[in-house]
């Protein structure tokens, strides 16, 4: 009785820390907020201090300027941060935003490298870089 008790506590021990490991890799909109405040930090100009006074974790991500989240998901489906006269540079981070229907930085002065990340958005379908200052390749997608 003792015996098959404790087996039954580790088993019931085993499957929560699997549990808790399998729900630390599902994406969730935190992860969405992580990737936008990275991309925050990677803009070094923002002359109408836009995201500067509107993109703060203090108010919920869904309610950001330029965001668009699924009701069903809530997760960021759309990210338009267009002609706001930005400068900066595009990380890696976006690659995270795994529910990004639409993408439009256009008219704006990002630069550098467009990262790679971006091309393994699977429902990724509209995308607007036009009129910045990347060198280098855009990735297929
Ligand atoms: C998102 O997932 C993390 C674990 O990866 C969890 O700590 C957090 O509470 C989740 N956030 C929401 C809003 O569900
Ligand atoms: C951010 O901007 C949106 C859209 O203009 C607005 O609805 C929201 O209240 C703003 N949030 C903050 C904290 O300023
Ligand atoms: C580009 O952005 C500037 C500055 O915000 C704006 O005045 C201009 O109308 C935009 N041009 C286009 C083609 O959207
Ligand atoms: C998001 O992406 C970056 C860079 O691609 C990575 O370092 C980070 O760990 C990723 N995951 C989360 C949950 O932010
Ligand atoms: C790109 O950079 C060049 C030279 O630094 C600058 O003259 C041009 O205005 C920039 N274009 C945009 C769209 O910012």
């Amino acid at each position: 009785m003792g015996r098959s008790c404790n087996l039954f506590f580790a088993l019931a021990v085993l499957i929560l820390l699997h549990h808790h490991t399998l729900l630390a890799t599902v994406p969730n909109i935190s992860t969405d907020e992580a990737a936008l405040l990275a991309l925050k930090s990677h803009i070094s100009s923002d002359p109408n201090n836009i995201l500067a006074s509107n993109w703060s974790s203090f108010s919920p991500v869904c309610s950001w300027i330029g965001i668009t989240c699924s009701s069903r998901y809530h997760r960021v489906t759309a990210l338009d941060i267009s002609s706001m006269q930005l400068h900066g540079i595009i990380p890696p981070h976006l690659g995270n935003l795994s529910f990004l229907v639409s993408l439009d930085i256009s008219n704006d002065t990002f630069y550098g490298d467009f990262p790679v990340e971006l091309a393994h958005l699977q429902r990724l379908k509209l995308i607007n870089v036009r009129s910045n200052n990347f060198t280098g390749t855009i990735p297929l997608f």
